[in-house]
């Protein structure tokens, strides 16, 4: 039996990835930038084992549902056909935060899976290769391979060669602050992320506009990680993910994840700007509002989205690492 346990952090789009070119290699439609958090990890562990008839699945301590296990199984298959190998798996993991509630659970989890699951099975990848693997499993997860700004490249191949992730270097990563506040307990979303892009992409009658807008966006956040601009990453960064957001309500029936709190917490945000604050929000496919500040202002904007009625909690993160093999 081959064991190894790996841990990786999540990340949250400052320009988001919602549609793909191709769903079978899941290859994004556009490209997007992410910072990968301290405060939210999955740690993984993968045994294959000859014993095994089956590939085994166990999150937060319960034998996961089949869904997931499937998906975990295919992912599987590609690091077994990588390594020449036949031999099932038992995979368990855990994260320190909400799983499947728009925490990017996903991110963290193929990250973790791909580097846990690879060193298991004996063989050794680049960086850039494993950001590639996690992407099969989910496209955010290219980006948790690495830590601190991530930039994904939506690439053109057909066979998504050049579809990675890669750390951008930024002065910016020592004064940056994601603070998170959880709506609605953290319970799991009504719409998974995969299924509710692909929705959009179908119907949304703003769906071409939202993809020709990404590169811009991107190429805007780019000169502002290099000039080390929070004001002008962060105004990217909100307008972004409403952009985002409005694509998916527009889409027929319509997808909108958030709920009366969300609303609260972003005029909440509003108006620590209006004060002067240094405090841009962005929301993923889940109701909670996730806040890009700097280093000093983050117990302020902390303290003000705990007042906003309905807030469940709030967390404060620092920029995280890359995944890394624990074991
Ligand atoms: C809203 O990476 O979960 O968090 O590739 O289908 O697994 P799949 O999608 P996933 O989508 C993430 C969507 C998002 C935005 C982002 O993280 O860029």
């Amino acid at each position: 039996m081959s064991t190894a346990t790996a841990r990786a952090c999540a990340n949250i789009a400052l320009v988001k990835y919602w549609g793909k070119r191709d769903a079978a290699r899941n290859l994004p439609a556009a490209g997007s930038l992410s910072l990968t958090l301290g405060a939210l990890v999955t740690e993984t562990t993968v045994a294959f084992d000859p014993a095994l008839a089956s590939d085994e699945l166990n999150l937060d301590g319960a034998s996961a549902r089949p869904a997931d296990v499937s998906r975990t199984s295919a992912f599987l298959d590609l690091v077994r056909a990588e390594a020449s190998i036949t031999t099932r798996a038992r995979v368990t993991s855990t994260n320190d935060f909400p799983t499947a509630s728009g925490l990017a659970s996903s991110a963290s989890g193929y990250a973790a899976l791909a580097v846990a699951a690879t060193t298991a099975a004996g063989i050794t990848m680049s960086p850039r290769a494993l950001s590639m693997l996690a992407r099969r499993g989910s496209g955010s997860a290219a980006r948790s391979i690495f830590g601190g700004f991530v930039r994904m490249h939506a690439g053109q191949a057909v066979d998504g060669s050049d579809a990675f992730a890669e750390p951008i270097v930024s002065r910016l990563a020592d004064r940056v602050r994601m603070v998170i506040a959880i709506v609605g307990g953290g319970a799991p979303k009504a719409h998974g992320s995969r299924d509710a892009m692909d929705h959009t992409a179908a119907t949304s009658p703003f769906y071409r506009a939202w993809v020709e807008l990404v590169p811009h966006d991107l190429a805007a956040a780019d000169g502002a990680l290099a000039a080390a601009d929070l004001a002008t990453l962060g105004t990217i960064a909100e307008a972004n993910s409403l952009a985002m957001h409005a694509s998916a309500i527009a889409a027929r029936p319509a997808i909108w994840y958030w709920q009366p709190t969300t609303l609260a917490l972003l005029a909440e945000v509003r108006a620590l700007r209006q004060r002067g604050a240094a405090a841009w929000a962005t929301m993923d496919a889940g109701p909670h509002v996730k806040v890009l500040t700097s280093i000093d202002e983050a117990e302020a904007v902390a303290a003000a989205l705990r007042t906003v009625p309905g807030t469940t909690s709030v967390t404060i993160s620092g920029p995280g690492g890359p995944a890394t093999v624990t074991t």
